[in-house]
């Protein structure tokens, strides 16, 4: 078991979550407990309410990005309603990113706000969306559009749940842990490398959630309301988030944001910042891990003008976060437009020996 306390409420990675959160209530004298959870893990959300006294049985709902909604909200603070929760209570929402989104966001509204314990299932659940205080659900004009800051009393994230995790969701959060890996370079690098030619069940998971989260708490802890330092952490996601609006969403998040350390990488070198080799070995720590390294089919145009129009609202420059290094990160970076074309016009092909021509 390992445990944070930097951000002032402990994020625990265990691989028995039951148990160390049957004891975290009891040490915090908890009255009522209700549980939601997300009802693809409902096998694993009921044994968490058996490791637990009193509490009932898990209260289920159907989860996705697609109903990442107000209309789910409103379910899910009807259903607490309906369990009579009040704030006394503490509502436990177990699941993966959507779930500890949209659960941390019902709890921090019903009644004002009752204190929420998220149990991250999912890889993204554990290294980013349970780490940060942010929740929230998707509007029609946009993800993420409303929501709130609110931290959790408790971050457990459950080792144990990953191994009903389908490889292609390792994947998406691959694309996070090797950000934070690049962010934080040496040994937590180094590690990935090692690993990366491993299946991802034999991987040492404590080991490597702990140094990402821990990556990622320092820059939250640096900056709660995301005014500054935190920006580091959007690493890739200028163009990340291009790709996925220009595709319509066709690239997952992760895969956008692999893509996008490639670009970040290559607008890095294109201004005289990073170097050759540790651009390649970020490609090779990618490409080892079955994420993708080119957007394909994507055209120049509309990946431009997508990645203009979401940052006109901070003013209309094109910012980035650039590498200097493997563990030495640039925020703030204003780049020419030109060269930005030519970044995503090269990621439009697969790294070759043209890379860095
Ligand atoms: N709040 C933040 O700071 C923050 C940061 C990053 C991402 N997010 C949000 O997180 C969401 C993405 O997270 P996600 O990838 O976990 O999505 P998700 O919650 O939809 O989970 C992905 C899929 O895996 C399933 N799943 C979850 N745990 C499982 C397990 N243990 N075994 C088998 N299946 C399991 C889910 O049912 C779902 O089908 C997005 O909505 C994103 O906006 C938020
Ligand atoms: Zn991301």
């Amino acid at each position: 078991m390992t445990r944070f306390d930097d951000l002032g409420y402990p994020i625990v990675i265990a691989g028995d979550v039951p148990r160390a959160l049957a004891t975290f209530l009891r040490e915090r004298g908890a009255r009522r407990i209700v549980l939601l959870a997300d009802r693809r893990i409902a096998a694993h959300a009921e044994r968490i309410r058996r490791a637990l006294r009193g509490a009932s049985a898990p209260l289920l709902f159907t989860l996705s990005e697609r109903r990442k909604t107000l209309k789910t909200l409103e379910g899910v603070l009807d259903a607490l309603a309906a369990a009579k929760a009040d704030r006394e209570t503490i509502v436990v929402g177990i699941g993966g990113g959507v779930a500890t989104d949209l659960f941390g966001f019902a709890a921090a509204s019903y009644m004002r706000g009752i204190p929420f314990v998220a149990v991250a299932t999912s890889l993204v659940g554990m290294v980013d969306a349970a780490v940060g205080g942010k929740t929230g659900v998707d509007l029609r004009a946009g993800k993420n559009l409303a929501g709130a800051f609110r931290d959790p009393i408790a971050v457990f994230c459950d080792l144990a749940a990953l191994a009903t995790l389908r490889e292609a969701q390792f994947r998406e959060g691959m694309a996070e842990v090797v950000k934070h890996g690049v962010i934080e370079g040496g040994e937590t690098f180094e590690a990935l490398e090692t690993l990366a030619p491993h299946p991802f069940k034999k991987w040492p998971w404590e080991k490597v959630v702990a140094d990402s989260i821990r990556v990622k708490a320092m820059y939250v802890a640096d900056d709660r309301l995301e005014l500054g330092a935190r920006e580091t952490l959007n690493l890739g996601h200028t163009f990340a988030h291009a790709f996925e609006r220009a595709t319509r969403y066709a690239l997952s998040h992760g895969e956008a944001v692999a893509i996008g350390l490639r670009g970040a990488g290559l607008l890095a070198l294109r201004t005289g910042r990073f170097s050759e080799a540790e651009h390649l070995r970020v490609l090779s720590l990618l490409a080892l891990l079955g994420l993708p390294l080119e957007s394909g089919g994507a055209a120049t145009a509309p990946v431009v003008s997508a990645m203009s129009s979401d940052k006109k609202s901070r003013g209309g420059a094109l910012r980035f976060v650039l590498p200097r290094a493997l563990g030495d990160v640039e925020t703030g970076v204003i780049a020419a437009p030109r060269s930005v074309r030519a970044v995503i016009e090269r990621l439009r092909t697969p790294p070759g020996a043209r890379e860095f021509r």
